[in-house]
């Protein structure tokens, strides 16, 4: 909240590292279809449900539940005018009490969202809710940080004898096998996109390293230097990334 306060439309209201939401944007666009009708659960601001329709000739609803959030949304959809009209509307809305029409979207996108609901049972309902308001044939795009993919970068950086980037107070990633079994029954697993590894290895590993080698006062968490937006030009290898784009099609 308190970042969405210092941030307000901006990207980083929601993350403070741009070229990561820009490459988890560039990766979910991928999977959007023209004509696609979308749901946006946890939208925030709306920056990213206006970038898909922005990119792609979309409907999206973007839902919050934050009302400020939401009304930033919407002065920015408004703002944008034109192109977006009727592309893209906002609503407050609770993903845990998700009351979105069953089998209703083409596209469901739940980013960085899961992670923010506490407990697994609360994460768990959330994904469920997610998948009974996706049409049977159509995708849910889950962008979320993983246990799995924390540790694979923590084991990375330990062999250079960085320390563990701890993860926040506020969050709980999530299971990679929870995540599979819990949406198994009527979703299958069509791709699990890492498209965060390279990007994490150059920003969370080499750039640390690089630093502390030269004793240079670069700041490591500036992610506004060429560095950063080099190595968010890269393909994507490995399985280094925190953040993953889960892509599920509903039966
Ligand atoms: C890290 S932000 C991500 C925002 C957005 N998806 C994006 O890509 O920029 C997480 C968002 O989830 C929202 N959120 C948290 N719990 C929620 C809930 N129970 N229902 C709906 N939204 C929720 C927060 O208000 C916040 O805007």
């Amino acid at each position: 909240m308190e970042q969405a306060r210092t941030h307000g439309s901006a990207p980083a209201a929601s993350w403070s590292d741009v070229w990561a939401i820009d490459l988890e944007i560039r990766e979910i666009v991928k999977w959007l279809n023209d004509g696609d009708r979308v749901l946006d659960v946890g939208c925030g601001n709306g920056y990213s449900a206006v970038q898909f329709a922005a990119r792609k000739r979309v409907s999206v609803r973007g839902i919050d539940y934050i009302p400020a959030l939401i009304e930033e949304a919407r002065a920015r959809s408004v703002r944008l005018g034109g192109k977006l009209a009727g592309a893209v509307d906002f609503e407050t809305g609770d993903i845990t009490a998700l009351t979105e029409p069953t089998d209703a979207y083409d596209r469901v996108v739940a980013v960085r969202v899961i992670i923010n609901l506490g407990d697994w049972e609360t994460q768990r309902s959330a994904l469920l809710a997610c998948g009974r308001v996706t049409k049977p044939g159509g995708l849910l795009l889950l962008s979320d940080a993983t246990l799995q993919g924390w540790n694979k970068l923590n084991e990375f950086r330990a062999e250079w004898r960085l320390p563990p980037i701890p993860m926040p107070a506020f969050n709980s990633y999530l299971d990679e096998a929870q995540i599979l079994e819990t949406l198994a029954p009527a979703l299958t697993l069509v791709e699990v996109a890492n498209f965060s590894s390279t990007y994490f290895v150059g920003t969370r590993v080499l750039k640390p390293l690089l630093i502390q080698a030269l004793g240079t006062d670069v700041n490591v968490a500036d992610p506004n230097l060429h560095w950063n937006r080099w190595f968010a030009e890269l393909p994507s290898f490995g399985d280094y990334g925190t953040q993953k784009l889960f892509v599920f099609r509903k039966r």
